[in-house]
């Protein structure tokens, strides 16, 4: 079986002093996970949380975006050199947020993808379609579009990725996918990613979309559900730890 993968995803919410609290209330009460358990921090904080989360094992750092880029003259950009300079585990690439208010292509995707791995960060790829989409009955392929970039681009090193499916519909809206409903999709993906590699049953593919912790255990008992990529209820120790005890 796959040890899960529980992230959270601050988005643009914290301050130092927030940060701390969260981080403390996280360590105190994590013991030894029995899965996998990051946190993606908005990128001015990589250096306090990576102070934080310091000598323990339990919880990794993670990163919201990377840059397609290596280096040079891309102003505001941050390098995936650079997270790893803070010892960053993760990065989130795709998320629905930045394709919507960033105009990321599937292909701008692929390719910071491909960056994160150049530098051994996992990226985890978000992928994920509107209420429009699904209600179109178009949720499928969009979807497969979506991470058919990134196995095109990186298909080589597809086993080193993490996928999250996140229904653009049911983030940040209480509107979480029926269990039903989200390993329909998974079973999707997985079976994509089985004419990518033989080893596809390794990869992690997380839910993400009003995780929390009333409905996460249910989720996560799916047989394709292998985590959960978490927002407002990651900002909530109790919560946070909550789900991943779940896993
Ligand atoms: P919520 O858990 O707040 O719905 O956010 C999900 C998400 O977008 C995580 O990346």
């Amino acid at each position: 079986m796959i040890r899960k993968l529980i992230a959270g995803n601050w988005k643009m919410n914290g301050s130092l002093e927030a940060n701390e609290v969260l981080v403390r209330a996280i360590l105190a009460g994590v013991g030894t996970p029995g899965c996998d358990i990051a946190v993606c921090v908005p990128a001015p904080y990589l250096a306090q949380v990576a102070g934080l989360l310091k000598g323990q094992q339990s919880v990794a750092l993670g990163a919201q975006d990377i840059s397609r880029h290596a280096q040079g003259a891309y102003t505001g950009e941050v390098s995936g050199s650079m997270l790893r300079d803070f010892g960053t585990r993760y990065a989130l690439v795709g998320h629905s947020e930045r394709r919507q208010y960033h105009g990321e292509t599937d292909e701008a995707v692929a390719l910071k993808a491909k960056a994160a791995l150049d530098v051994g960060i996992t990226p985890i790829v978000c992928v994920g379609e509107t209420l429009s989409e699904r209600e179109a009955g178009q949720t499928d392929d969009v979807v497969r579009r979506q991470l058919a970039a990134v196995i095109h681009e990186n298909g080589h090193c597809i086993t080193e990725i993490v996928v999250a499916y996140e229904p653009v519909w049911a983030i940040g809206t209480g509107k979480t996918a029926t269990p039903a409903q989200a390993q329909q999709v998974h079973a999707v993906l997985r079976s994509q990613l089985h004419a990518a590699s033989t080893a596809a049953a390794g990869i992690r593919i997380l839910y993400g979309g009003s995780m929390n912790a009333a409905n996460a255990a249910e989720l996560l008992a799916q047989p394709d559900i292998d985590g959960g990529l978490i927002g407002g209820a990651s900002l909530k120790a109790p919560d946070f730890l909550t789900i991943a005890s779940a896993a």
